[in-house]
């Protein structure tokens, strides 16, 4: 397993996104996760299952401090007060004790950037998270962020696979020595999975489209990624990346998709994102 080094965080660059899991099946499928070989699962505030992956984590039987577990603060609450409440509540939930990352799950435009860092400052010093960082920040508000924060920032998690170029978000992450992890990785197993590129590369590697856009992801400096899946079978798959490798020329042929701009992720309250 590749580890990202950001900031003094070491974090497994392939994860478990859990979003849409709920009830037994959550807790089964991290479960199952951390037995195939995750040491890194990715929750939310908002995803409603935190009890459930805690359950799944202690199910597993696992050290704790062999895992990387992230959770997010919804944007709505990441006031001075509310920010830290929330964690509080994520915490709990969880019952692991402190998470390893916890993140700003989108910005606020109503709410001075300012007073979310200093609030996400202090579940450091509150004990209940090892890191922090953001996730769906511009390049902008990246650099802003950074020079705020008194603790380093270690990740911002975006969306990111072969139609959605990310260059500006990832030369900011560089800049700061964060990791960048992408989000709907394997683009919500849409379009991009029966792309003829992505197929013909796949088929060149006698492995999956999924294993090769992943591996694209991951092959990159400071990137790291967190698929999603129901299907048991397809957690060893999508872990299954680290032993094989995409020569240049296959790189900038997937890259090159990006000239489709496929946003998958956009909700109202998105900020202004970063040219293409
Ligand atoms: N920070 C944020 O704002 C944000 C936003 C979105 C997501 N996330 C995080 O990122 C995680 C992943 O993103 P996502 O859930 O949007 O999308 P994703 O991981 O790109 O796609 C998940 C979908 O792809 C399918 N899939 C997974 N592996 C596959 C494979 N090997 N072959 C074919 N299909 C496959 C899954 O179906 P099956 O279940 O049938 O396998 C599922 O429908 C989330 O779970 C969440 O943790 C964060």
């Amino acid at each position: 397993m590749k580890i990202i080094e950001a900031n003094g965080a070491q974090i497994p660059a392939l994860g478990y996104g859990t979003y849409t899991l709920e009830g037994a099946t959550c807790i089964d499928m991290v479960a199952k996760a951390i037995d195939a070989g995750y040491r890194h699962i990715d929750t939310a505030r908002m995803y409603g299952n935190e009890t459930e992956v805690g359950e799944g984590i202690r199910r597993s039987g696992i050290a704790r401090n062999e895992l990387f577990v992230t959770t997010k603060i919804w944007w709505t609450d990441i006031g001075e007060g509310n920010l830290q409440d929330s964690a509080e509540a994520a915490i709990e939930a969880l019952g692991i004790g402190p998470v390893d990352l916890l993140l700003i799950h989108w910005p606020n435009a109503d709410v001075d950037l300012e007073e979310s860092i200093d609030a996400l400052n202090d579940t450091i010093d509150r004990g209940l998270t090892r890191h922090i960082g953001v996730a769906n920040f511009t390049s902008a508000m990246l650099d802003e962020a950074a020079a705020m924060s008194s603790a380093p920032l270690v990740c911002n998690q975006v969306e990111y696979h072969p139609l959605l170029s990310q260059d500006a978000i990832h030369d900011a992450c560089r800049r700061h020595d964060m990791a960048m992890i992408a989000y709907s990785p394997v683009g919500q197993g849409g379009v991009l999975l029966g792309h003829p590129a992505v197929l013909a590369i796949a088929e060149r590697h006698g492995r999956s489209a999924a294993q090769v856009v992943l591996r694209w992801e991951i092959q990159q400096e400071g990137v790291g990624a967190i698929p999603r899946t129901k299907n048991p079978a397809r957690l060893a798959e999508n872990l299954d990346i680290f032993d094989f490798d995409l020569d240049e020329e296959e790189f900038q042929q997937l890259a090159g998709l990006s000239k489709r701009r496929q946003r998958l992720v956009d909700p109202s309250f998105a900020p202004n994102w970063d040219r293409v």
